[in-house]
């Protein structure tokens, strides 16, 4: 800048530096209050947490638990491709939190930390856009926990059914090697090289492998799922849909109807208790990218063994508590994962396609199965497991054909 002209400086001089410093800060004064009106909404939307996506659910659920995606999916109608060719709104699926729980609505979670957004379902179109996942089956890790005993048996059935549509993305985590199984998948087959007892120290030995992996694979979102677990892939490809991947997102059914105590022992001596739900791991459950990064320090590289240690929970259990108690995050009640504990024949028949995952009694309670019918006996298809892989993808060679529609 050129320095300021004689004739000014000598004006300058006259009136007084004070005077004229009053002038221009009166000036500036002035300007700012013309400026507040303008500047005030746009502070306001910026600071106001604002309510999580949400749409109109197409069947309303019979407690405010349940929650269902919003573009129903009946038998025959679906696509074997991916949930993504629904409408916009059915993007966003209709996966409330829980009123009852403590508040959702603060921005700690759900905010896009990339673009400071909140998943707020009023916003402008672009923001919007750019928060929600166009999110592929290839983006989702998929943990199945197995052990050596059911390689033949459980593995078998899920290898010819649901993991036969995912293979790139399934993780099947064990405790035993087995060339055979090898041979018989394209999955990703993991030995764990953690016991084969049903133990907590054996099972958090595998969580704690599959958390590993998991980050190692750069994947949006990881979901756990058991053995006896059918994973309808168009349903959970819905549901995720409906997040991001850096949101702090845990999707999964509570077990228990309250909150589970346990003695605080990672942050305090245990002479106090903490509160929290977790998501049943026989379901099967969902955390995102986000979220699984923020868990590190108490679940990556053997650190998830030493804090189930600590406070003496099994794998669930401490998912829950890392996420729930120490990072302070929410678990998304979902009603739209199943575990064998369930009574699964009470599942209304038309929604059974409509659910993330499925499960069966075993030897225990071996009818308790989803009531489904379709070209399968009980005797043929026990678990009802490939009755409800017909119905989703209809061209496997396997399939009876009822239809005869896509034949060559
Ligand atoms: C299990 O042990 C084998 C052989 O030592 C090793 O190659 C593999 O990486 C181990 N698995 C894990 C998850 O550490």
């Amino acid at each position: 800048m050129k320095p300021l002209s004689r004739p000014v400086r000598m004006h300058i001089a006259s009136v007084g530096v004070s005077k004229f410093c009053f002038l221009l800060s009166l000036a500036f004064c002035g300007l700012l209050l013309l400026l507040i009106p303008t500047l005030q909404p746009s502070t306001r939307q910026v600071d106001l947490p604002q309510p999580r996506p949400q749409v109109r659910p197409a069947q309303t659920g019979s407690s405010h638990h349940t929650r269902y995606p919003a573009g129903s999916v009946h038998a025959g109608e679906t696509d074997s491709t991916t949930g993504l060719k629904r409408s916009s709104a059915g993007q966003w699926g209709s996966i409330e939190t829980d009123v009852t729980r403590k508040d959702n609505h603060s921005p700690k979670r759900g905010t896009d930390s990339k673009t400071g957004a909140l998943p707020g379902g009023k916003r402008s179109g672009l923001s919007g856009l750019r928060t929600r996942d166009l999110l592929e089956l290839k983006d989702i890790f998929i943990a199945v926990k197995t052990t050596k005993k059911y390689h033949k048996s459980r593995l078998g059935l899920l290898t010819q059914t649901w993991v036969s549509q995912a293979q790139e993305q399934t993780y099947i985590f064990t405790d035993g090697e087995d060339n055979e199984l090898r041979r018989r998948t394209g999955a990703n087959i993991i030995n764990t090289n953690c016991s084969a007892a049903h133990t907590r120290q054996a099972l958090c030995c595998k969580m704690s492998v599959e958390y590993d992996k998991f980050i190692e694979s750069q994947k949006k979102w990881f979901c756990h799922v058991d053995d006896d677990n059918y994973v309808i892939l168009p349903s959970l490809l819905r549901l995720l849909s409906s997040y991001h991947h850096s949101q702090d997102v845990y999707l999964g059914r509570p077990s228990l109807d309250h909150p589970i105590e346990a003695a605080e022992r990672v942050k305090s001596d245990g002479s106090v208790s903490v509160k929290f739900w977790f998501a049943t791991g026989g379901a099967g459950f969902c955390i995102s990218r986000g979220l699984a990064l923020k868990m590190s320090p108490w679940a990556s590289l053997g650190n998830f063994i030493s804090t189930a240690e600590k406070i003496r929970l099994p794998d669930d259990c401490t998912i829950g508590y890392i996420i729930e108690a120490l990072l302070e995050v929410s678990l998304t009640h979902t009603h739209l994962f199943h575990s064998h504990l369930e009574n699964l024949q009470k599942l209304p028949t038309d929604t059974v396609l409509d659910q993330v995952t499925l499960s069966y009694g075993g030897f225990e309670n071996r009818r308790n199965v989803v009531s489904i019918v379709r070209g399968f006996s009980l005797a043929e298809d026990p678990t009802r497991f490939k009755t409800v892989h017909c119905l989703l993808y209809a061209d496997t060679d396997w399939c009876p054909k009822l239809k005869a529609r896509h034949k060559h």
